[in-house]
């Protein structure tokens, strides 16, 4: 999603954050965060413009979120369930499986009853910290999905959930990662439609409502939607430029 897109699309929730907040992030994420502002902003900004700076906190709120309210997102989490037809048309067993941008462990949670060996890269250290003591059998490990910390082929099931789009540089890497023969499996990911277009198997489970969850949720991040959407592929050959 674009800076406009992130802008335009901030739940009601941002209005919660400062922008002295951008300075509460770990360094390698604010400059992530500061990558992504437009040049046309970055003067704005610099001049302490506040039309500008209430855009940056808007295009920034997921990453608030993430980094610096983690317990906000794990109970939104839990608002939005994976509806079971997308956890059923998953592979059924294998040996091992990857969450990319795993959270809180929405997906790892239903990773770990079908492989042996689960791996959740996370960039998120409260986000990682949750999921370490919740799901203990699951090897948390530090990293973004652009550069995944793990080798060449060597999961069967490269997964993802809320998490990512078309974008070439992330689709390249869970390539990369995934064994040939092995399954890519986005749940509801930016512009399924991109996807589909593009040969994947996608599933659309009814929307199904949110589970009883407390009204700030609704307040805060807009009615919670459980996941339904899933898009899959097989990996056929090794990691190839086929993305753009
Ligand atoms: C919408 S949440 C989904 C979390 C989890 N997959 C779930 O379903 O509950 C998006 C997650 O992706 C992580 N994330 C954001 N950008 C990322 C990137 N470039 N690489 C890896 N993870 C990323 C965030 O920290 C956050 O945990």
């Amino acid at each position: 999603m674009d800076y406009q897109q992130s802008v335009a699309m901030a739940p009601a929730g941002w209005t919660h954050f400062r922008i002295g907040d951008l300075d509460r992030l770990p360094p390698a994420v604010k400059a992530r965060e500061m990558a992504r502002v437009p040049a046309s902003e970055r003067e704005q900004l610099a001049n302490g413009d506040s039309d500008a700076i209430q855009r940056l906190l808007r295009a920034s709120f997921w990453t608030f979120v993430y980094h610096l309210e983690p317990d906000l997102w794990d109970r939104l989490s839990r608002a939005e369930p994976i509806r079971p037809e997308l956890l059923a048309a998953l592979p059924e067993t294998v040996h091992r499986a990857l969450d990319v941008g795993a959270g809180s462990g929405r997906l790892t949670e239903h990773l770990l009853g079908r492989s042996r060996q689960v791996v959740a890269v996370e960039p998120s250290l409260a986000l990682a910290g949750f999921l370490h003591q919740r799901l203990p059998a699951a090897t948390v490990v530090a990293g973004w999905a652009e550069a995944l910390p793990v080798r060449d082929r060597s999961f069967q099931l490269t997964a993802a959930a809320g998490s990512f789009g078309p974008d070439p540089a992330v689709l390249q890497e869970l390539h990369r990662v995934t064994e040939v023969g092995g399954v890519i499996a986005l749940i509801s990911p930016e512009s399924p439609e991109w996807f589909e277009a593009r040969g994947w198997q996608r599933l659309s489970a009814p929307h199904g409502t949110a589970p009883p969850h407390e009204p700030w949720i609704d307040a805060f991040f807009g009615p919670p939607e459980p996941l339904h959407e899933l898009v899959m592929t097989r990996v056929t050959a090794p990691s190839s430029g086929t993305y753009r």
